[in-house]
């Protein structure tokens, strides 16, 4: 009887030591992969040193739900910035999932080179379709928003090669504009702390203001004119003045400049509208996609541009007129299929509706911000909004006090993540956020303020 007994409990304890294994081996160990993270990992726009302190605790996000992300340890966090700025319908949204799926049971890439496939077909012409009348008619696909512009830079200058203008390569582009961190398109941004230190690489540009100064540039030997339209993102979400993309169109035909829309933030619904350029009802000759294109999901660009752009490039194979670009991973078709069900999600939720819905609730909630002693101003445009603090006293803190990062920190804590642009605290959610959650966003942000500078006068 007690050998039996001795047996069960043996038994027993086979049992559980397999369980324990098997919990092991399911539950990933965060412990050790923090240990594989500071020794191996590199992190972009990061000092890495103050990374791998002992007492900095990376933080792993495991999974997400709507706009809400969840960490290893299991607390849930508001997406504040919509994963730095790319996520539309929320994460694991069941259609886009769905969409990957089906795509991947038939094949997860092949070449665009020589080859094509029906994703990249459709979504070029539900793209066209979305700018009817517009002229935009072809699709050119790359990897992410800097490889978008570096199609254009590049298209707008063999363009002008092949029509006879070859001395029209030069660019202007506005004073604290980002476009990307590729050589060529860091080359257009003029964000001291992201491009100077790479300034003996970079092309020469024409760099201006606001339209005023570009109204005394001279046009003759200038390619094309970048912008982001309505809104800068990283320069700390500034705002352009009503009016200013029809204008800049006006000033680029009379020059004989052609004109990019780098849409890469601004683009599916975050202003309001489907894209930024509709809201002034102004066509670019080349607008630039990426980052929302595929509802956040995966990494995919798209340049659209003119039937006159691409006449530029057709002719004899012994001409070599065709454009010299592509990568490896172009029109990737889990891509394709990512963005074609985020547009089908458009259609299907009456996303922008839905948006129009609740800016209101965002601009209340901006203007509570702003009776905040810190908070210097706060700029929106749709559901893109910059918080700017500063001193009380209406100064600007000291940047290297790192209010805007301490802010973030705080707001961490009690349950949104958001980034920083140096003090201007961004919130950005996904657009399928509803009232109640933007309240809380704003509500958070607010918290964090106090907590971060209440001690500051
Ligand atoms: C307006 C704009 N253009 C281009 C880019 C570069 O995009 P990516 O980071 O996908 O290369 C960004 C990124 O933030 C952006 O905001």
């Amino acid at each position: 009887m007690l050998d039996e007994l001795r047996g069960i409990s043996i038994n027993l304890r086979g049992l559980c030591g397999l369980v324990v294994n098997l919990f092991l081996f399911v539950t990933p160990d965060f412990d050790q992969a923090e240990e594989w993270e500071k020794r191996h990992v590199w992190h972009p726009f990061t000092q890495m040193r103050e990374w791998t302190t002992p007492d900095h605790h990376p933080l792993f996000i495991v999974s997400g739900n709507g706009p809400w992300l969840r960490d290893a340890a299991g607390r849930r966090y508001l997406d504040g910035n919509s994963s730095i700025w790319t996520n539309i319908h929320g994460h694991n949204h069941a259609r886009i999932n769905g969409a990957i799926t089906e795509q991947l049971s038939q094949i997860a890439h092949s070449s665009f080179l020589g080859l094509t496939h029906l994703p990249a077909a459709r979504l070029a012409k539900e793209l066209i379709d979305l700018l009817p009348d517009s002229g935009l008619i072809r699709v050119f696909y790359s990897d992410d928003g800097s490889t978008g512009i570096e199609v254009a830079i590049k298209m707008a200058v063999q363009y002008f090669r092949q029509t006879g203008l070859p001395t029209k390569t030069g660019f202007a582009a506005f004073n604290n504009a980002y476009h990307g961190d590729t050589l060529g398109a860091s080359s257009l941004g003029g964000i001291a702390n992201f491009h100077d230190r790479f300034a003996a690489l970079q092309f020469p540009v024409t760099r201006v203001n606001g339209l005023e100064e570009l109204d005394r540039v001279d046009g003759g030997t200038l390619a094309a004119v970048v912008i982001e339209p309505l809104i800068q993102g990283a320069a700390g979400m500034r705002t352009w003045p009503a009016g200013m993309l029809r204008q800049l169109r006006q000033w680029c035909d009379q020059q004989h400049v052609l004109l990019i829309f780098d849409e890469v933030m601004t683009g599916f619904g975050r202003t309001g509208s489907m894209f930024a350029c509709q809201q002034e009802g102004v066509v670019p000759d080349f607008l630039v996609l990426a980052k929302g294109l595929t509802g956040g999901y995966l990494p995919l660009a798209a340049t659209l541009t003119t039937e006159k752009i691409y006449d530029g490039f057709l002719g004899d194979f012994s001409e070599s007129r065709a454009f010299f670009y592509g990568h490896s991973y172009t029109a990737n078709p889990l891509g394709c299929a990512a963005a074609l069900a985020s547009l089908q999600v458009f259609r299907e939720e009456r996303v922008l509706e839905h948006v129009a819905s609740v800016i209101p609730v965002l601009e209340e909630g901006l203007e509570q911000l702003r009776q905040l002693p810190w908070v210097r101003d706060v700029r929106q445009v749709g559901l893109i909004a910059g918080i700017e603090v500063g001193a009380a006293n209406g100064d600007m803190f000291d940047r290297r006090e790192r209010v805007g990062a301490k802010i973030c920190s705080a707001a961490r804590e009690f349950g949104l993540l958001t980034r920083p642009i140096e003090d201007v605290v961004v919130f950005m959610p996904p657009l399928c956020v509803s009232a109640d959650e933007i309240r809380f966003g704003i509500e958070t942000i607010g918290r964090a303020i106090e907590a971060a500078c209440g001690s500051k006068r």
